[in-house]
């Protein structure tokens, strides 16, 4: 099996104490082939780094500027330099709770891009849109925001909004059919040069396994289960 991408979505947890302990456990375990991000707060990414070796470095989101009187925006320039080498874009969390908008995320993927970090835009219906038989219109409404950028250079998550934190994942014949529909309109409208697909929501030990090997899912973005360094290792060696 080709090497796989799994992110860790620490969301709003961990202080540095927590991330002490994490890591001290995490360091005994061995090596792996996948590529492994850790995405913290981002007060948060100068301390993590510190900590890592062959794991990457993603930060949680970032501003369509580069820099400017923005006040509580974070640059991606500033991430650069902090070492990230991901920033996740559109999580449902940022659209749904904080309300950011479908065309803002075309422009924060070309800032990251410029600034030398790779996205992994986030799309994902929600569960009224899915039992609407909405689900493909809604996810290719939100890879419209791709066409005209760059492109390569990023990586997509699929992540339906009602499998985020809720413990229903799912079933790996749907991630399957969605993930290869974002492949088709990638290749179709000649964008996404080397995205890889990634899936979301509710992931655990005792489902990513069957996760990964699916077909068209090139990755994991872990949330709940990626806090504790112990269920974090169960997925990151499942496949
Ligand atoms: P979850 O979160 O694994 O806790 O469902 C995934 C995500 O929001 O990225």
């Amino acid at each position: 099996m080709e090497n796989k991408i799994i992110a860790a979505n620490w969301k709003m947890y961990k202080v540095k104490r927590d991330v002490d302990a994490f890591f001290e456990i995490w360091r005994k375990y061995e090596r792996l082939k996948n590529e492994i991000v850790i995405i913290p707060q981002a007060p948060l990414l100068s301390y993590v780094k510190n900590f890592l070796s062959y794991e990457k470095l993603g930060a949680q989101n970032c501003s369509d500027k580069k820099e400017g009187a923005f006040t509580g925006e974070v640059s991606p320039y500033l991430l650069k330099d902090t070492g990230c080498d991901y920033v996740l874009i559109g999580h449902s969390e940022r659209r749904h709770i904080f309300g950011e908008k479908n065309e803002i995320m075309g422009l924060k993927i070309k800032n990251a891009i410029e600034a030398n970090i790779r996205p992994i835009y986030c799309v994902g219906e929600k569960l009224e849109e899915r039992e609407k038989g909405k689900t493909i219109d809604v996810v290719f409404e939100q890879l419209s925001v791709l066409k005209g950028l760059p492109s390569g250079g990023y990586d997509i998550a699929y992540e339906p909004v009602w499998a985020i934190g809720t413990g229903k994942v799912a079933k790996k014949e749907d991630a399957s059919f969605v993930q290869g529909k974002i492949k088709e309109y990638l290749s179709q409208n000649k964008i996404g040069e080397g995205a890889r697909i990634l899936y979301g929501g509710s992931v655990k030990p005792d489902n990513s396994s069957e996760l990964l090997m699916a077909p068209n899912v090139d990755g994991l973005l872990v949330g709940g289960a990626s806090l504790d360094p112990g269920s974090f290792f169960k997925i990151v060696s499942s496949g």
